[in-house]
């Protein structure tokens, strides 16, 4: 097969050559956070109708879990402010999964309002971020959250756990392995059927993703049982997908486009982008079941609508000759 979008100088077929890397899963799920955590820190309001329209390309382009919003404060995230709105937009399509983020009961109320039959909890790993994203301390964090998984699993819905600040934590800096595996330890305990372990500020290293992961087993907790959502800060999110990979976790968090960061914090940069990791898998002949053209295509788009081009390499590098 030859791609249609091809840089002459990224690769004559603009396709990696295969050369299957061993201990590797088979398959790999994409979890695409795109159209949340990579929108959720735009200054600028997006329409609702072009939300609607990335994350149906998405799902077009082979995207089974699309985490489309959050039914958290619109004072505290103004960008979600249209979920209930994005959620009536939104074409069934057949095996598509749309999980939203819930922080508390009335997340939970205006969720199951809108017909989302997939949820996600984000607890903080950290007390500092705790208090700064969820209003809440650590413990207080378990309070909010354990009326809104249990209510939610009663009502028949799938129950993600996010863990953010695993790896480091910009007010508290390293924080210690085992109070992560403890906090996703009362996720798991409070009935969510997997965590996602977040690096937030994306200052995880391969070595350091390993270690955190083994702890996880050592407690007890299956591989099986866990994701990973890397920001791509300082350059290190796919390699630190792939050490996570090679560590036995098989479902990975990634932005089309690498869409996100903060655009008032100049080195804060979105998740690994979508991409970036599909072009690893290709070369490592990992499944996935993406089509890399169609979702180049919408990360263009995409950039379009924001007004500024993709971060992704991968995108740049095949869409670079056509430009
Ligand atoms: P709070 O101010 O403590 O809320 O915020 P409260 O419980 O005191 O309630 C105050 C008022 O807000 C009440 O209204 C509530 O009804 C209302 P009043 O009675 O005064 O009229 N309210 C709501 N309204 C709409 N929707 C709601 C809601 N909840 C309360 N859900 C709260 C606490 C958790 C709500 C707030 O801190 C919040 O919304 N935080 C969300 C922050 C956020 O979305 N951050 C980004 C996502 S996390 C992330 O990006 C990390 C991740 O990607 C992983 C990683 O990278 O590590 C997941
Ligand atoms: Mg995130």
């Amino acid at each position: 097969m030859t791609r249609t979008l091809k840089h002459p100088l990224a690769h004559p077929l603009g396709l990696p050559d295969v050369h299957p890397g061993g201990g590797l899963p088979e398959r790999v799920t994409i979890w695409e956070v795109g159209a949340r955590d990579g929108l959720q820190n735009e200054p600028a309001v997006v329409d609702t109708a072009v939300k609607a329209e990335f994350l149906d390309r998405l799902a077009g382009a082979g995207l089974a879990v699309l985490e489309a919003t959050g039914f958290v404060h619109p004072r505290w995230v103004p960008q979600l402010a249209d979920a209930e709105e994005l959620l009536a937009l939104l074409a069934p399509r057949g095996g598509v999964r749309y999980p939203v983020l819930v922080p508390n009961e009335r997340g939970l109320d205006r969720a199951l309002g809108a017909g989302a039959t997939e949820i996600a909890i984000f607890a903080a790993g950290t007390e500092s971020f705790a208090a700064r994203n969820l209003n809440r301390t650590l413990d207080e964090q378990f309070a909010m959250f354990d009326p809104v998984v249990g209510r939610a699993r009663a009502e028949g819905l799938r129950v993600r756990g996010y863990v953010s600040m695993c790896w480091g934590d910009p007010w508290e800096g390293p924080v210690p392995v085992d109070q992560v595996v403890a906090v996703g330890r009362r996720l798991l305990d409070m009935g969510c059927g997997q965590l996602s372990l977040g690096d937030t500020i994306g200052v995880a290293t391969p070595g350091h993703v390993e270690s955190l992961i083994a702890a996880f087993v050592r407690a007890g907790i299956e591989t099986s049982a866990l994701a990973v959502h890397f920001h791509d800060t300082y350059g290190q999110a796919l390699s630190n997908t792939l050490a996570a990979l090679r560590s036995g976790v098989s479902c990975v968090d990634t932005s089309a486009g690498g869409l996100g960061g903060c655009p008032h914090a100049a080195s804060a940069t979105g998740n690994l982008a979508t991409e970036d990791l599909v072009w690893m898998l290709d070369g490592l002949g990992v499944a996935h079941g993406v089509d890399l053209d169609a979702l180049v295509r919408t990360s263009v788009w995409m950039a379009g609508q924001l007004g500024r081009p993709s971060a992704s390499r991968v995108v740049r590098a095949l869409t670079a000759a056509a430009g």
